[in-house]
């Protein structure tokens, strides 16, 4: 398997994917991370063909990395695709200098991310804010330390 950055041709590999329930098409949101976040982007293939895709966004002054989506081709699932590109991240992380990945999953997810070194917390938000993702959203937030 090969892991290798986003680049802007990716941009319709991104648009013509299905994100459900995402929108489907986000031209703005996929434009922008293909063409200004392709070092902290990963794609992942398999002989050529795609099988992952990791989208992240990384924050004005540097210190944060924040996961949008990680998304693993169906018939590649479960065969470590997932992980790798989460390894490939925090490997640009400690390399960047970036002190803080953080996310937001749902419950079902809860068990994956913290596997992959990830707790919950909301040290840095608002106690609106968390209050809105738990009691609402039924979302939670989750955040991996670097040194920075
Ligand atoms: C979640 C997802 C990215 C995982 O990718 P993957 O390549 O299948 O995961 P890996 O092979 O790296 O999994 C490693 C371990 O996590 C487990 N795992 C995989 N998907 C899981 C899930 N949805 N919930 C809990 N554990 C999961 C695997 O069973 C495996 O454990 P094992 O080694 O004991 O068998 C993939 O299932 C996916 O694209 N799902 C749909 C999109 C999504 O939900 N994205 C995340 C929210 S942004």
């Amino acid at each position: 398997m090969k892991i290798r950055n986003l680049t802007k041709d990716d941009f319709f590999l991104l648009n013509g994917m299905d994100w459900a329930p995402l929108p489907r098409e986000r031209d703005s949101i996929y434009l922008f991370l293909a063409l200004d976040q392709g070092d902290c982007c990963f794609i992942a293939e398999e002989n050529g063909s795609f099988s992952g895709v990791l989208l992240a966004t990384r924050s004005s002054d540097g210190r944060s990395v924040y996961l949008n989506h990680l998304l693993v081709d169906n018939p590649a699932r479960k065969k470590g695709v997932g992980t790798r590109l989460m390894e490939r991240l925090h490997r640009y992380a400690v390399e960047a200098g970036v002190e803080r990945i953080w996310l937001m999953a749902y419950e079902d997810l809860r068990a994956y991310y913290e596997r992959l070194g990830y707790r919950e917390s909301y040290d840095f938000l608002s106690p609106e804010l968390q209050q809105y993702l738990s009691s609402e959203k039924k979302i939670s937030v989750f955040v991996k330390h670097f040194s920075g």
